[in-house]
């Protein structure tokens, strides 16, 4: 893990993990051709791709920002996200649960989307602005929506907590006063075993100023 020296640089040239891998492919048959393959960018390009590492070519390095903040960090095409976030950045707000996209444990705001970050490969997110769970809070003052989960107890395990208070955020950025169906529809990615489901309707409610389902 490294501070990104590309701080400045807008989100708009993304690596895939499609690219990377057609890099990679491209490149045994010499340098000359993985840089043409994989690094060489197209006129739009404002970011720069993913840095390979001398003649490593099953690795890139991945530039983003999360909560704000610049990372760089040394992937493997078969790297998730959540991976990155969790093991290599120590972001453990994010939690790992099903891993195969089922249960919205792992969700974060990627480019102003929630995405489930165990299913989408870490190359994917060079360049991207990603809020985690970590990101909520200002200082010592968490989010309403942190407060609101507390003061209703929106929880009991935790392990959902992080996934459903991002889609919560992101569902109220969007839409500040959805309806109880809306917020059925707006939470149906995020799956908590331990049923809090009332609670956490409780909390949403709260927020969209419509305490009692009115
Ligand atoms: S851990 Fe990603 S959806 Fe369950
Ligand atoms: S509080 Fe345990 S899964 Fe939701």
């Amino acid at each position: 893990m490294s501070e990104d020296k590309n701080r400045n640089s807008p989100p708009e040239r993304r690596l895939t993990r499609r690219g990377f891998l057609k890099g990679v492919g491209t490149g045994l048959v010499g340098t000359a051709t993985l840089q043409q393959g994989l690094l060489a960018a197209g006129p739009e390009a404002k970011v720069p791709p993913a840095d390979v590492r001398g003649k490593d070519i099953t690795r890139a390095v991945v530039s983003l920002k999360i909560n704000g903040k610049p990372y760089s960090a040394e992937v493997e095409p078969r790297t998730m996200l959540l991976s990155l976030i969790r093991d290599k950045l120590g972001l453990t707000g994010t939690k790992s649960v099903c891993e195969r996209g089922e249960c919205g444990a792992c969700t974060v705001i990627m480019n102003g989307k929630t995405v489930y970050s165990c299913m989408v490969p870490a190359l994917e997110a060079h360049g991207a602005e990603i809020t985690t769970v970590e990101g909520l809070s200002r200082g010592d003052r968490l989010h309403p929506v942190q407060e609101e989960f507390i003061k209703h107890d929106g929880y009991q395990c935790g392990f959902c907590t992080s996934g459903f208070e991002l889609a919560l955020k992101d569902l109220l950025d969007k839409n500040p006063n959805p309806d109880l169906d809306q917020i059925k529809q707006g939470l149906s990615g995020n799956i908590c075993r331990c049923g809090a489901y009332p609670h956490i309707f409780e909390v949403a409610l709260e927020l969209a100023g419509k305490k009692g389902g009115r």
